[in-house]
């Protein structure tokens, strides 16, 4: 059944729709209208069927224009920024136009900072078609470029005119890439949503093999989650952190194999795999509730190898985590069953010991 959520603030709410055929004239068409011209934005690794699809729809309403980029991450990069705001210049586009990105989190982050700073700022839709897209970028507003000081550290907080969540787009993707996006889902379920984690623990097959209408109810409680803890916290200053759970150590593992070795999403179950553990040392769970969130990974098929990573070699990379105020490092730890918590508080001998297999 198809499932709709509502966020932002005031007269920057959006929709996002969650269905087998989200990416439909009935949900794009009120967003079309009142434009002239759009611009779709993706890259060479989204199939053309669903672009193809997009543009066929756009038509009706409006002058369709296209940038498809390079697939992967150097694309979110200022030199395809800037490309991307000279095409619109050099086509005329006004405040009155509209973006609509369709791609992973690469499209979206990269659309949405071009969408924030044209003209000081032009609606933009997004039509993410990666899980993790699906269940993490494409919500929350959050848009970023990379420069060459590190990830993400140029973008915006600008929210979408409206978010289309096709569960069909899925089809085409990697098992691999599929499952970067699970690591997130499994996110939501540790750090807040019970009846999420019980979906994941009692239907593993199903939601490995895709089974369409398990993963339509996956992904909107993974929004959900989400919504709830954004629409609270928006420019990220206080409970968002909860969002990071598992990504201190995440990032550092991805930033210490230099962005090449990992996937997100895997590295991501590897944090939570650490940060589960420290929960567990520093007495906020169980050894019983620790061992099942390990079980819960496993059965995801996670690799949560971490002795090949020396505390030491991370550190530096931890150390640069955005929760690091005054000096002091913050962690998102697990402070019960779907419930994660902040704290400054913890023996940092917990912290070498969960790298310890
Ligand atoms: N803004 C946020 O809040 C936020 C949150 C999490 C991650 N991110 C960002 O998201 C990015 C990662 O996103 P991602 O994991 O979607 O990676 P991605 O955008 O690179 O997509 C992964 C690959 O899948 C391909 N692809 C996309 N859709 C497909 C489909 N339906 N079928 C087959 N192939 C398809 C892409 O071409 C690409 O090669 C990172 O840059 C990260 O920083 C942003």
């Amino acid at each position: 059944m198809a499932k709709e959520i509502l966020l932002g603030k005031k007269d920057l709410k959006y929709k996002i729709f969650i269905s087998k055929n989200a990416i439909s004239k009935k949900n794009l068409g009120p967003v079309l209208k009142d434009h002239n011209k759009v611009l779709i934005i993706s890259d060479n690794g989204v199939p053309s069927g669903i672009r193809n699809k997009v543009q066929s729809i756009a038509k009706n309403f409006s002058k369709v224009f296209l940038v498809i980029l390079k697939k992967g991450e150097k694309s979110k990069s200022i030199q395809n920024f800037q490309k991307i705001l000279n095409f619109l210049a050099d086509n005329n586009f006004d405040r009155t136009d509209i973006i609509i990105a369709v791609g992973g989190g690469v499209v979206g982050d990269i659309s949405g900072y071009v969408a924030s700073s044209y003209l000081r700022g032009i609606q933009f839709v997004q039509i993410p078609t990666t899980l993790l897209a699906q269940v993490d970028s494409s919500v929350g507003g959050k848009t970023a470029i990379n420069i060459s000081a590190g990830k993400n550290l140029v973008g915006a907080f600008y929210n979408p005119k409206r978010v289309l969540i096709d569960i069909s787009v899925l089809n085409s993707l990697p098992e691999r890439e599929y499952k970067a996006g699970l690591a997130e889902v499994i996110k939501y379920a540790l750090i807040k949503n019970k009846y999420l984690f019980s979906l994941l623990k009692n239907n593993p097959q199903k939601i490995i093999l895709m089974n369409k209408n398990i993963i339509e109810d996956v992904i909107f409680e993974s929004i959900k989650t989400k919504a709830e803890i954004v629409s609270k916290d928006e420019k990220e200053n206080g409970i968002r952190a909860l969002l990071n759970f598992g990504h201190t150590f995440g990032h550092a593992i991805e930033a210490h194999g230099k962005y090449k070795k990992i996937l997100h999403g895997e590295a991501v179950a590897k944090g939570m795999f650490i940060a589960s553990k420290i929960s567990y040392l520093e007495g906020h769970i169980s050894q019983k509730y620790f061992n099942i969130i390990k079980d819960l990974l496993n059965t995801y098929k996670f690799d949560l190898s971490v002795s090949q990573y020396q505390y030491k070699d991370l550190k530096p990379f931890i150390l640069r985590d955005k929760k690091v105020r005054s000096g002091r490092l913050n962690l998102v730890l697990l402070g019960g069953p779907s419930k994660a918590i902040i704290t400054s508080s913890f023996d940092s001998n917990n912290l070498k010991k969960s790298l310890a297999n």
